[in-house]
């Protein structure tokens, strides 16, 4: 069985690819729902009923384990579809999500931790309950940064710098030491933010996945048995247009082959 790699459109590449070439043997299917980025300005109920839909799809592709590459759908959607929607419906399959691991070393590395993210992920308030988890103790500030999705999803990179300045000004006003890169699209946006933020230890969930999925796998030998190794890798998405195509290849470097499927 395959590992399917959920994004609401193409941000979620960034980390995709990495944990592709990271762990490069088993078979792959990544999807992007164009058609309905993004998620991160809507309602809890529609982004975990876009979340689900989508994962029940990757399912059906014959995907065992899922992750959830959006932090939006992670933060709004993950505690919900693994306590509800896989008991009743896919009690053996699996689906994680990037925010816990990337919320973990936060909380180890940070003491005053400040969060950019979308307006979603923010109001879940999943960021600040999963860095409290591990570390009550730890300060977080969040602040939701809505307009730097379609800079990045418009090549709108020459214009990023004063719009991330004006939302890292109040992290930085409350002397944070870490701050987290909490939205697929930011990535791309990692080392302005890092000019921005002389000094502070910026967290980028592509950097940590990886290896925080290399060791699940290694601790769930119930599951990994399971996976195929045929080196497969499919990309998918609802929407597929020329733009799409351009992004996707200006984003990540690489040229991919992308399908359009109806959930
Ligand atoms: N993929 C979303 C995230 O990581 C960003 C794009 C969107 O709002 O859908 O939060």
């Amino acid at each position: 069985m395959k590992i399917g790699i959920f994004d609401s459109g193409l941000g979620g590449l960034g980390v995709g690819l990495r944990i592709i070439d990271a762990l490069p043997d088993y078979d792959y299917v990544y999807l992007g729902d164009t058609q309905r980025v993004p998620y991160g300005n809507r309602s809890q109920e529609s982004i975990y009923r876009f979340t689900r839909e989508s994962v029940d799809f990757l399912f059906e592709q014959g995907c065992l384990l899922i992750i959830l590459a959006c932090n939006t759908a992670s933060a709004e959607a993950l505690r919900r579809l693994q306590q509800e929607h896989l008991p009743t419906h896919y009690p053996e399959r699996r689906v994680l999500g990037v925010l816990i691991p990337a919320a973990e070393v936060a909380a180890s590395q940070g003491k005053r931790i400040g969060v950019l993210a979308t307006l979603g992920s923010v109001d879940s308030g999943a960021w600040p309950r999963e860095i409290h988890r591990v570390a009550p103790d730890r300060k977080v500030y969040q602040q939701a940064a809505p307009l730097l999705v379609p800079l990045v999803e418009n090549d709108g990179f020459r214009w990023v710098a004063p719009i991330l300045d004006e939302y890292l000004q109040p992290l930085l006003a409350h002397g944070i030491d870490t701050l987290v890169l909490g939205c697929t699209h930011y990535i791309f946006l990692k080392e302005q933010a890092q000019q921005l933020a002389p000094g502070v230890n910026v967290i980028s969930p592509e950097e940590l996945v990886p290896d925080s999925l290399a060791d699940y796998l290694r601790r769930h030998p119930e599951i990994t048995s399971r996976l195929s190794r045929g080196h497969t890798r499919e990309f998918l998405l609802t929407d597929l247009t020329e733009e799409y195509v351009g992004l996707a290849q200006r984003l990540t470097g690489r040229a991919l082959t992308f399908s359009r499927v109806e959930l």
